[in-house]
């Protein structure tokens, strides 16, 4: 099989890519590079021992995307900007990335007769007052803009399904962290907002301490809970739903553990892992966070027998062996 992946540079993508050609697929490469590394494709070739195709461009020049579909049976897009707080301040930019960016991708699409899709979709499509665990008939109503981008391709996306002869799965990321059990590959964010890459650069001095955004919400120790989900269980929820394209139509599934965590138990977990205490201190509230976000992932168990295996701990200490094997992430 030929695979496209959009973003395949990226902290998800290059995990993605690396496991498909594990798989003995062909893969094709869609990355701007504005926030993916070259490195991290060099990497994938070497643990895969087996090449892949690069096209550094944007997923909305349509005469690029329609030569990359050229022999192309499933596109896996993951290209999108991901930010919350900066989609607040820059709609705008969000909207035309991933909204716009996807539907010229459809067009695309089209043009080069290609019809299976896998989304890169995520929990952020959920707001504030849903009811947990999240599941995929709770009543979406996103936040913030991101959400929402997120949200308009996954509509986009069932029209094409039901007009045209589209077939697409949309996968709800919930909270991805880990990294490659090899520490060759893992997340570098140039401007790392998430926990667990601030946990790391906390723990190895490169920010002076971890500020924990609110340690007063209603929650067992008062601080947020997210279902945090290894990479390597997320990447294998991609291979389980490329075989679901064999089947027309639409289908959505929500990507998370169902065993949610708090900021204070992913310290915990650092702590056991690391032998080291996170310096830490307790800060106000993020803007925009929610105290729970949590997924039931039983559609996914019960349609496929999908089940996201790893723990807290696994999670935690496959980051910091990327970390500490590559301090400040990929080499420019
Ligand atoms: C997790 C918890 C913070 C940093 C975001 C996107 C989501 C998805 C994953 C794309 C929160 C707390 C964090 C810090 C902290 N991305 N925290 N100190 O916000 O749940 O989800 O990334 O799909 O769409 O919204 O993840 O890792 O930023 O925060 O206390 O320095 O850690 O308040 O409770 P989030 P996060």
């Amino acid at each position: 099989m030929r695979a496209l992946v959009t973003g395949g540079a990226g902290y998800i993508g290059s995990h993605l890519v690396l496991a498909l050609l594990e798989a003995g697929h062909q893969v094709v490469v869609v990355d701007d590079l504005s926030n993916g590394h070259l490195e991290a494709l060099r990497r994938v070739e070497e643990l895969a021992g087996r090449p892949c195709s690069l096209i550094v461009g944007d997923v909305a020049d349509r005469p690029k995307m329609v030569s990359a579909l050229h022999g192309v049976d499933v596109v896996l897009h993951l290209a999108a900007f991901k930010a919350v707080g900066e989609s607040m301040t820059n709609p705008e930019r969000y909207f035309r990335n991933n909204t716009g960016g996807l539907a010229s991708l459809l067009e695309s699409m089209v043009d080069a007769g290609v019809s299976r899709l896998i989304y890169s979709s995520t929990a952020a499509v959920y707001g504030e007052g849903s009811l947990m665990p999240l599941t995929e008939q709770t009543p979406p109503g996103p936040d913030s803009p991101y959400g929402a981008s997120k949200l308009l391709g996954e509509q986009m996306l069932q029209w094409m399904c039901r007009c045209r002869d589209l077939r697409a799965v949309s996968l709800r990321y919930f909270n991805p962290v880990g990294a490659h059990p090899s520490g060759r590959i893992g997340e570098h964010a140039r401007t790392p907002s998430n926990l667990v890459p601030r946990v790391l650069m906390a723990l190895t001095g490169d920010v002076p301490a971890l500020t924990v955004f609110g340690a007063d919400y209603d929650t067992p120790d008062g601080t947020c809970l997210r279902d945090y989900i290894h990479i390597q269980d997320l990447v294998a929820a991609h291979m389980v739903a490329i075989g679901l394209l064999e089947r027309p139509g639409y289908h959505l599934y929500n990507v998370g553990t169902g065993r949610p965590s708090s900021v204070r138990e992913v310290l915990d977990a650092a702590r056991r892992v690391t032998g080291r205490a996170v310096p830490f201190v307790d800060g106000p509230r993020r803007a925009g966070d929610v105290p729970e976000t949590v997924a039931d992932p039983s559609r996914f168990r019960q349609d496929l027998g999908f089940e996201a295996k790893r723990d807290l701990d696994e999670m935690v200490r496959d980051a910091w062996r990327w970390w500490t094997q590559n301090p400040g992430g990929y080499p420019e």
